[in-house]
């Protein structure tokens, strides 16, 4: 396909430096291009200072590359920028969602292909959980939806945009707004999603959208969470300090306005305006053409792999459904000992329950192995692929 053709991006990513890597696990954290080392560099370089406070010269140039990369990373996704909060990840993010927002004697509705990192937040807040299932396609069973939303009641409705681990593209539009219709506030996982669609949180018409820098071409140790500003003002902050407050007292704080009063202590300045070069490279790329590359790409490793003999794969086999990820299984083998091999090859793979004990039950397996597709990766890393299952194979035969 001409553009997927037309994607040859490996020399921007100095890890791909490495002879014979092929590297297949953009789903737990992507590779790092130049222009986002080289942003972070500058800042550190050039321009280091904390931002907000001071009046000085290098402290306002810190505080406008942050808040210019806020204004960047915000319109990435359709958000604007006072409605863009950064925490750590989407853990704290999504933590930040589900805390505030259940409690005990309230129903959430969560589907069991959740990443632990929207399902344990809201096992913590002591609300009574209800499960969406899958079909055997790996899509989920929006009429255990309806039927929960049906009985009333219903806090909260969380949902994954895209599964790492079965792949399913989620219709999130449609969950949101049967939500919204129920009166529950809707809660979506984009971790999977941001680094590959185009999105838009507005048109999702989600209250809150969490996602994770590392996985979008960003550095680690920062995330967002955005949401309309009704929902985010209705939020209690999690973690208290400074920045976070209009006012301090002895008699207590006032909170500082949104996105401020979720952003306490010192932001990970360097991490943010990193995240802003990641938005800019995947802009300059454009997403319909980074969605197009990675969903030819899937296709290409949906046939190559459902090809072979002893090798089964999890979740829709129709790409337009699917993220670009294939879990797998090969019998007779572990997944760790499938992980190995195929990493002896220089091909790096995922195995284990990819943090979805939940979803791994619900499909009858302990762990799987999983390739993920970023835009660097061609139809020879996915051949590389299947030479190395074959050798997995001869070394079990
Ligand atoms: C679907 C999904 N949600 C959430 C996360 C958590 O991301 P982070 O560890 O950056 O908070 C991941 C990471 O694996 C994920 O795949």
């Amino acid at each position: 396909m001409a553009i997927a053709a037309a994607l040859d991006l490996r020399a921007e990513f100095p890890t791909l430096d490495r002879e014979g890597l092929v590297y297949l696990d953009a789903a737990a954290t992507s590779q790092t291009p130049r222009a986002v080392l080289a942003a972070m560099d500058d800042y550190y370089a050039h321009h280091r200072a904390s931002v907000h406070r001071g009046v000085y010269a290098v402290a306002a140039e810190a505080t406008d590359m942050f808040e210019g990369a806020r204004h960047r990373v915000a319109r990435f996704v359709g958000a604007e920028a006072r409605n863009t909060v950064f925490t750590r990840n989407a853990t704290e993010a999504l933590n930040l969602a589900a805390r505030g927002t259940a409690g005990p004697g309230d129903k959430v509705v969560l589907t069991e292909m959740e990443h632990h990192s929207n399902l344990v937040p809201w096992q913590m807040t002591g609300a009574e959980l209800l499960w969406v299932g899958l079909d055997t396609d790996g899509r989920l069973r929006l009429d255990e939806l309806d039927e929960y939303l049906a009985a009333g009641g219903v806090k909260a409705v969380a949902v994954t945009h895209v599964s790492n681990v079965v792949g399913t593209i989620n219709p999130v539009a449609e969950i949101c707004a049967r939500a919204r219709a129920a009166g529950a506030v809707s809660v979506v996982d984009g971790s999977q999603a941001v680094p590959q669609m185009p999105v838009d949180v507005v048109e999702l018409g989600c209250d809150f959208y969490a996602w994770t820098g590392h996985k979008a071409y960003g550095p680690t140790g920062v995330g967002v969470l955005q949401g309309r500003r009704e929902a985010l003002e209705a939020l209690p902050p999690l973690i208290g300090g400074g920045h976070m407050i209009a006012s301090v007292t002895k008699e207590g704080p006032r909170w500082a306005e949104v996105p401020t009063r979720f952003e306490a202590g010192t932001s990970a300045i360097a991490e943010v305006i990193g995240l802003g070069a990641a938005v800019d490279f995947l802009s300059d790329l454009g997403m319909d053409v980074v969605r197009e590359h990675e969903r030819e790409l899937t296709a290409y490793a949906l046939g190559r792999l459902s090809g072979l003999d002893g090798v089964t794969l999890d979740g829709p086999l129709d790409p337009a459904d699917r993220g670009a990820l294939v879990s797998f299984s090969v019998e007779g083998v572990h997944p760790h000992d499938v992980a190995e091999i195929i990493g002896g090859q220089g091909v790096c793979v995922r195995a284990g329950h990819h943090c979805a004990q939940v979803l791994m039950k619900a499909l009858g397996h302990q762990a799987t192995t999983r390739a993920s597709f970023a835009v660097h990766n061609t139809r020879e890393d996915v051949d590389a692929l299947v030479a190395g299952i074959g050798r997995v194979q001869e070394v079990f035969a």
